[in-house]
């Protein structure tokens, strides 16, 4: 970042510039009292009321509940400044290993040294080199060549539901989907998929955890190790094939990687391995949130199902109104690279950062009425995918696979509504989404004078 944009940021965030913010002894509050623990089952319910009250209490917490103490970000502006400033470094892993016996961190230093490879953790230049690479199997070409595939996955796994009955649509469309979608952007036999998803929960359940406990941690381990250890196996096969040879391989993004591996562009082992493993966890945990969240959230305020029904072009609309409103990643991390003060308080060099995503998009200064949902609402777009050099690599991809989801449902199950009121939340804190969504579908009702 340049001396001027830093200067910026410094300025939107109420000091200066970074050198000004760190003189400033007085006033500067060291380490406040930590904010009272919030993650209980109240909170992954429902966060909002949560994150409003600690919005108005203020923009930066301490909290004890993260990884052993962290500091939350609430307002809009904030997560968006500190997501795109490099002094919040994405190199948070160590936390992971940080804590607990010797014996614990000796065994999990593996895990640890391993998924610090992936990309979502890096920092330039590791991080702009490996995006480079994988920026190619998302480009707009790559990603509307699987619109027909999609297409066709989306009908398949709707013909094998019963049009009389009701279904879980979680289990029949949510999961299954964006596993299928993932699994054929890198290339990968479809037979793999179910284990792979399980080693995936693993993972999405470790990282989600504030203060993962040691079984927690555990069997993050292993199923990581056992997903590289299948990617491997994967990878000599497609070696084998020559996969390193320009187009042998197709596009897909194995063969984005193993061509980079080939010209030095990537590292062969923990690197290689550990961008695999990234993109397929990151490519259904969440996608499968936003097909499931959007659909509960929709079919609750059925006036906005409804007026979709009548005005199909607004989905793209829909879709982003609905990732602001019920975000599918619900917070990320960063570590401070230096000290710093922001809004008054000292931010000590190695401490952990939460930009509450699923906060910054309820903050009523940047969005009026947040808590409403409002699928014609154009108010700029949301935090949901991130902001900045992260900014997730899979947004136009997850959003083509919703718009064929969510046209296909609403063309063939007009009348689609909730069986169950009380929704089945996961418990995660991070990637918030539904265990099960019970849902039945039936013939249109008529909508006539409906808004
Ligand atoms: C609704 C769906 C999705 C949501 C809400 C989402 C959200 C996010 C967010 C918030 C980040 C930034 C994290 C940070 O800055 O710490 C991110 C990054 C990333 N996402 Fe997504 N994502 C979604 C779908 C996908 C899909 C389908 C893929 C892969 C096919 C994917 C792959 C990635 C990767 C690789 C990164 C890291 C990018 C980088 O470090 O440059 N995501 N995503």
């Amino acid at each position: 970042m340049s001396a001027p944009a830093r200067v910026a940021t410094f300025a939107r965030l109420g000091m200066r510039s970074q050198t000004e913010a760190v003189a400033q002894t007085e006033a500067v509050i060291e380490k406040p009292a930590s904010c009272r623990p919030f993650v209980n089952a109240t909170f992954l319910r429902d966060p909002y009321p949560l994150y409003r009250e600690l919005r108005e209490a203020g923009p930066i917490h301490w909290s004890e509940e993260f990884f052993g103490g962290a500091w939350l970000l609430t307002r809009h502006e904030d997560v968006e400044a500190v997501l795109r400033d490099p002094l919040y470094s994405a190199r948070r892993t160590g936390g992971w290993v940080m804590r607990g016996s010797e014996e614990l961190r000796q065994a999990l230093c593996p895990f640890q040294r391993l998924f610090s490879r992936a990309m979502l953790f890096l920092d330039a230049p590791d991080h702009t080199r490996l995006r480079q690479v994988l920026n190619a199997g998302f480009r707009p070409s790559a990603l509307s060549a699987s619109a027909g595939a999609i297409e066709h996955m989306v009908a398949g796994l709707m013909n094998g539901i019963d049009e009389a009955g009701q279904f879980d649509f979680m289990e029949r469309i949510a999961r299954p989907l964006p596993a299928m979608v993932i699994a054929r952007l890198l290339g990968m036999d479809a037979a793999d998929q179910p284990e792979f998803l399980a080693w995936s929960e693993d993972l999405a359940a470790f990282i989600g955890a504030p203060d993962p406990d040691q079984g927690l941690k555990r069997r993050a381990q292993v199923s990581l190790l056992k997903m590289c250890a299948a990617f491997e196996a994967i990878l000599a096969q497609r070696r084998e094939q020559g996969a390193t040879v320009p187009d042998a391989a197709g596009d897909d993004l194995i063969g984005h990687l193993l061509r980079a591996e080939a010209s030095g562009e990537v590292e062969s082992g923990a690197e290689l391995l550990a961008q695999c493993a990234m993109l397929l966890f990151a490519g259904h945990e969440t996608t499968r949130n936003l097909l499931g969240n959007g659909l509960h959230a929709l079919l609750s305020h059925p006036d906005q199902w409804r007026r979709l029904q009548r005005a199909p072009e607004l989905l793209p609309n829909a879709l982003r109104e609905l990732l602001r409103y019920e975000s599918p990643v619900q917070y990320t991390g960063r570590r401070v690279t230096t000290d710093v003060v922001l809004h008054g308080r000292r931010l000590r060099r190695g401490e952990l950062v939460v930009p509450l995503i699923g906060a910054a998009n309820r903050d009523p200064a940047r969005y009026s009425n947040p808590d409403i949902l409002d699928i014609t609402r154009r108010e700029g777009s949301h935090l949901s995918f991130g902001h900045g050099p992260h900014f997730c690599i899979g947004a136009a991809l997850t959003l083509m696979e919703a718009e064929i989801a969510f046209r296909a449902l609403s063309a063939r199950w007009p009348g689609l509504e909730l069986l169950d009121a009380t929704p089945y939340w996961n418990g995660n804190p991070v990637y918030r989404g539904l265990t099960s969504l019970q849902v039945r579908c039936r013939p249109l009702m008529p909508t006539k004078g409906v808004s």
